[in-house]
């Protein structure tokens, strides 16, 4: 047997065992959550597992449940294939992860190289880097920063009162949005437990942008003393670090909020109808991971440099894969920790929901698609109609005004359609 051949039998053991080790980790955290079940909430059946890894003497490999390591090393190997092999710098960079974790490394990126030496190589492997727009510069620049420190913090958001959370609105916000946000907190946002299912909601923030944007840090500051309900990072609030926000807030969730039953992710600007959220989420079976919205799916990057969506085709090379519309969508709280498990895993893409997407790909979750959910709007003449708001999820976008508009004509008993 040449040496060759050797390697070419070792790469695959090793990453085999470099996706086992991942979920193995996985695993544990998951065990945890699942320990802390409450009656009302009975354990899915597709967490169910828990109980044969936890008497298995002497967890090996063999020993982890097959659903588990199957689908894992299945779809982590699919979303290999699916990443073409071309000369683009973030395709590029995904395959050098995907070797690290051949070699038995853990395979985590090295973004210790957030910023200094080593953004000038990476520079230098685009060719038209110059040319990128400026956002798009400096997303790269520091597609490799993920720590930032949390200035505004809600520790006890999920643990007060004696419910469990049913149901985080995890809401992305800028801080000149008050008004969006104060609209929110007055109708489809607002906190309590309708039939025993507690919703509880975060606005998920970065500070103002740039040098030249207005310092509205302790307006916000006030703004949480007086609601209790923002989080906020120290780093820039722009469109390129919406993924950033997202892994930020998945680290949130795993440290203070980790007994969430359903996360739903969205946009300030959505109009959300709350009580039929709720009664969708209390008619599923909990037996499987929910992964839900407005599917785009066959969706590949935008060429076009004037689009908030531009992807230069040296940054990346291929189809996107079916992703859940960034503008609002929904996930099983349990599956945070996966998310942040395989997002390390996984280069950061510049535009959000399409690397919930991958991520989500990796861990061989679909997304579902669900008519309720309308992140492109609805028919001009039915945009003012309570009626047709009142069967809808969720609808991008409202302004502040027709939020609270709206919401007061769905919930009026004496609506009707
Ligand atoms: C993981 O995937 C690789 C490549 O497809 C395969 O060789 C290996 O047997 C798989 N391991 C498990 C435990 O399924
Ligand atoms: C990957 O990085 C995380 C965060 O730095 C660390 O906690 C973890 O231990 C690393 N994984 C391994 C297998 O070393
Ligand atoms: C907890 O849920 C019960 C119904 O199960 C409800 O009556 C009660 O108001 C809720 N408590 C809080 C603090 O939300
Ligand atoms: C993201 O935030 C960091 C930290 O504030 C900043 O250096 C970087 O330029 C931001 N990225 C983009 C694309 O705006």
């Amino acid at each position: 047997m040449g040496p060759n051949a050797a390697r070419k039998l070792r790469a695959p053991r090793c990453l085999t065992v470099a996706t086992a080790l991942l979920t193995l980790v996985a695993l544990k955290a998951y065990i945890e959550w699942t320990a802390e079940q409450d009656e009302r909430f009975p354990t899915p059946r597709w967490m169910s597992w828990q109980s044969s890894f936890i008497t298995a003497a002497q967890p090996s490999t063999n020993a982890l449940p097959p659903f588990v390591l199957q689908n894992f090393n299945a779809s982590l190997q699919q979303l290999r294939q699916s990443v073409p092999r071309a000369k683009a710098y973030w395709n590029d960079k995904q395959h050098q992860i995907f070797r690290a974790l051949d070699q038995g490394l853990d395979g985590n990126i090295s973004w210790s190289k957030c910023s200094g030496p080593g953004t000038e190589e990476k520079v230098s492997k685009i060719q038209d880097f110059s040319l990128y727009p400026e956002l798009y510069k400096n997303f790269v620049l520091y597609d490799g920063c993920r720590d930032f420190p949390l200035l505004i913090h809600q520790p006890s958001k999920c643990s007060r009162g004696t419910n469990r959370t049913f149901l985080l609105l995890a809401i992305k916000s800028r801080p000149g949005n008050f008004a969006a946000r104060q609209s929110v907190r007055d109708t489809w946002g607002r906190e309590g437990a309708p039939g025993g299912l507690a919703v509880r909601t975060v606005f998920l923030l970065g500070t103002g942008s740039g040098r030249y944007g207005p310092r509205l840090q302790h307006l916000v500051e006030y703004e949480s003393q007086s609601f209790g309900d923002i989080l906020m990072w120290d780093f820039e609030d722009t469109f390129f670090n919406l993924t950033l926000k997202d892994y930020l807030f998945l680290s949130w969730t795993l440290e203070h909020c980790q007994e969430v039953r359903y996360i739903l992710k969205g946009d300030d600007d959505v109009f959300i109808n709350t009580p039929k959220v709720l009664d969708y989420l209390g008619s599923l079976e909990a037996h499987k991971p929910l992964y839900t919205g407005q599917v785009m799916a066959n969706a590949s990057p935008f060429r076009v440099r004037k689009s908030k969506y531009y992807v230069p085709e040296s940054y990346y090379v291929g189809p996107y894969p079916a992703y859940a519309g960034g503008g609002g969508y929904i996930f099983s709280g349990p599956l945070a920790r996966w998310l942040h498990q395989v997002s390390r895993h996984i280069a950061f893409y510049p535009i959000d929901d399409v690397y919930t997407g991958l991520c989500f790909q990796a861990l061989g979750i679909p997304p579902e698609a669900h008519p309720g959910f309308q992140t492109f709007d609805i028919a001009e003449k039915d945009r003012e109609d309570p009626c047709v708001h009142s069967k809808l999820l969720l609808v991008h976008r409202r302004s502040p005004e027709q939020t609270l508009r709206l919401w007061k004509q769905i919930t009026n008993p004496d609506l009707k359609c």
